[in-house]
């Protein structure tokens, strides 16, 4: 039978594949790598900017997802301008407040009462400034910035951990072809982008209660990223550059 009436043959290893495989795999791959690139650069752009400052740090990944908490007008006031209108009890107090989200029934309980005593003679009805007598009034000043909100966690994480996977599931497909790689070094590489991409997911969450979990978002990241870049490299390499031979 002529050769061009053939089947290509998925039996052999990336080296030895038939063009049409090579052909295949090696548009897949140059793709995904420039996707990652993409979606490196996109990652340095939005949450690299997140502290205001280029580059990907900690604190951005921190204020993506937990939020600045300390961001309230109320208590940003409470340490400025309006630090002489109470005594540091009281101010505290406030400040505790607006740092557990301020709760209505702790605003009807005692909150009411201490902003009643020291500051509505003033945020009351003089124009201009915020009416303080009602919780609706002070709630304008109590916005906290909580980061990235439960919905869109959830959005995101469903949509990162099906793509990704998909993703993941072609590079180490291909990968798994390339010979002369020790058996560990195969099971590890392909394992380890699914582990961190696990890791990544979970410490999005964890790091909206404990910040302290950027550091590991970080090194899960770059943990894949390294996976797939090896990867990807290794299988072009064989499929390309042709055996040494002695
Ligand atoms: C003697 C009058 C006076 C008292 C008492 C007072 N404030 Fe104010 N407050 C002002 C004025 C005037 C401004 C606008 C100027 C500024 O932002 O510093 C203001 C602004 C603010 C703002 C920013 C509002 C905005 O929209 O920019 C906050 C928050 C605030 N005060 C909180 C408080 C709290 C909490 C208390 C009580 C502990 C308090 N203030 C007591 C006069 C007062």
């Amino acid at each position: 039978m002529p050769d061009d009436h053939q089947l290509p043959n998925w039996n052999r290893p990336l080296r030895q594949a038939d063009p049409a495989i090579k052909a295949l795999f090696t548009g897949y791959l140059v793709v995904i790598g420039i996707g990652l690139c993409m979606a490196f650069a996109q990652i340095m752009l939005t949450h690299g900017m997140a502290d205001g400052e280029f580059g990907l740090s900690v604190d951005d990944i921190v204020y993506s997802y937990y939020g600045n908490r300390e961001g309230s007008l109320l208590e940003s006031k409470l340490q400025g301008s309006m630090k002489l209108m109470a005594d540091e009890q009281v101010r505290s107090q406030l400040i505790k407040w607006v740092r557990e989200g301020s709760p209505r029934d702790e605003w009807d309980s005692h909150i009411a009462k201490l902003v009643n005593e020291n500051c509505i003679r003033c945020h009351s009805v003089v124009p201009g400034i915020p009416d303080f007598r009602t919780y609706e009034g002070i709630a304008v000043v109590t916005q906290i910035d909580e980061g990235a909100t439960i919905p869109t966690l959830a959005r995101v994480s469903h949509i990162h951990l099906f793509g990704i996977a998909f993703i993941f599931f072609f590079v180490c497909l291909i990968f798994s072809m390339a010979t002369g790689i020790p058996s560990w070094i195969k099971v590890t590489a392909i394992a380890l982008p699914y582990l961190f991409l696990t890791i990544d997911i979970f410490t999005w969450w964890a790091t909206k209660w404990i910040p302290a979990f950027a550091y590991l978002q970080m090194v899960a990241g770059f943990g894949y990223s390294a996976a797939s870049a090896f990867m990807i490299l290794t299988s072009l390499y064989q499929m390309w550059v042709p055996a040494v031979r002695k």
